[in-house]
């Protein structure tokens, strides 16, 4: 799927504007501050994400608004998109206290507009992927099993929902009639838990095996082998950390805890965790070779190519890197959005200069 064109009014600092996008890769330069991640960030809400780093909706409306200062005036954003590829898609979000979305005129959720136009973001948080916390590495797991399929992303909803209400339970004090609640709390979380784990762990072996067929498009290749990693039984592991629990009062088995373990295959890091041996240009690199690997996932299961949006991801690359890297990107035939606070483009490679909230094609 592509963006052909989007609209944009009243978000953040960027000025209104319709730009027409180009099929491939789009390189959004500028200074810092100048407003490409808020770019970014617009073509993620309309892909079905939502505002990056889980912003809330009022903080996505513009601070220019004449009513900013009078807050008895409503403010508000819209953006809006047709897109086209594997079929055709108009997407328009409303945006006040609450987003309202619109997928081909009807009213839509996240997930109808994720499952209509995949997208696949990276922000330069994700770099965390490999030496980060467990949770980065969860949550860019999440979202790719989210894309594969939607029943994942409702029963991932379910089980945090489920563990709120465990947690909950455990931070009162207990009682006979409690310590049964809880008892009973376990068995929809052990059943939702390991399937969820189960998706997971296939995910990642797809994932895995996408990034073996890519490998010879990233140079230097690096090999790196992705282990799913948890409390193998869970009813076991509830039994097991029963006393614990109740002392830390926090469920202490299950997906919301598990973690993944990058390792290197080959090389002189051979064995090691790629979070600790990689150096900090090999690990962004690793991390391309990861999304182009679950892009590609996401293309044969969904019949769909995916959309990349890409902040900053060349930050911290040699200029041989960088180019090698912009080459994989545009070598997929996605359509990629890449933002660079300085960036040398070739022949042939549309540049989008944005400037204190406007975007204007560069040649
Ligand atoms: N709600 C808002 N209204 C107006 N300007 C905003 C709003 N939120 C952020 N900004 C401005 O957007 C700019 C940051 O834009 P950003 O896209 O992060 O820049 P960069 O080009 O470095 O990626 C900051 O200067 C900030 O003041
Ligand atoms: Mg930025």
């Amino acid at each position: 799927m592509r963006f052909i064109e989007t609209f944009c009014f009243g978000f953040r600092n960027i000025k209104p504007c319709r730009l027409t996008w180009r099929q491939g890769l789009n390189i959004l330069a500028g200074a810092n501050g100048a407003g490409k991640t808020n770019i970014l960030e617009s073509l993620n809400i309309l892909s079905g994400w939502g505002a990056f780093g889980g912003a809330k909706m009022t903080q996505l409306l513009s601070w220019n608004d004449d009513n900013f200062l009078d807050s008895n005036k409503p403010r508000s954003a819209a953006l809006s998109c047709s897109a086209n590829g594997e079929h055709d898609a108009r997407v328009e979000v409303k945006i006040a206290s609450r987003a309202t979305l619109r997928l081909n005129g009807d009213a839509a959720g996240y997930s109808d507009i994720r499952a209509s136009l995949p997208s696949l973001s990276f922000l330069p948080s994700d770099v965390n992927l490999l030496d980060g916390s467990p949770q980065a590495r969860r949550l860019f797991l999440d979202k790719v099993c989210a894309l594969l399929s939607p029943l994942y992303a409702r029963r991932l909803a379910e089980y945090r929902r489920l563990i709120r209400q465990r947690t909950s339970m455990l931070r009162n004090t207990f009682s006979t009639g409690q310590n049964l609640s809880l008892r009973a709390s376990a068995v929809p979380l052990i059943q939702l838990g390991s399937w969820i784990r189960e998706v997971r762990a296939q995910v990642l072996g797809h994932i895995h095996l996408n990034m073996e067929e890519g490998r010879a498009e990233a140079r230097p290749c690096l090999s790196l082998s992705l282990d799913y990693r948890g409390y193998p039984d869970m009813e076991r592991g509830f039994y097991d950390t029963k006393e614990r629990e109740r002392h830390a009062r926090a469920v202490l088995v299950g997906p919301h805890r598990d973690d993944i373990v990058f390792t290197c295959v080959d090389g002189v890091n051979k064995g090691h965790f790629a979070g600790e041996a990689l150096s900090r240009g090999q690990k962004r690199r690793a991390v391309i070779m990861i999304i182009l690997a679950a892009g590609r996932l996401i293309e044969k299961k969904l019949r769909a190519a995916p959309i990349l949006l890409l902040d900053d991801v060349c930050a911290e690359l040699d200029e041989t890197a960088k180019r090698e890297t912009i080459d994989t990107l545009s070598s997929t035939g996605w359509q990629t959005f890449v933002t660079s606070a300085s960036f040398q483009a070739q022949r042939g490679e549309l540049m989008w200069l944005v400037k204190d909230g406007s975007v204007e094609p560069y040649f």
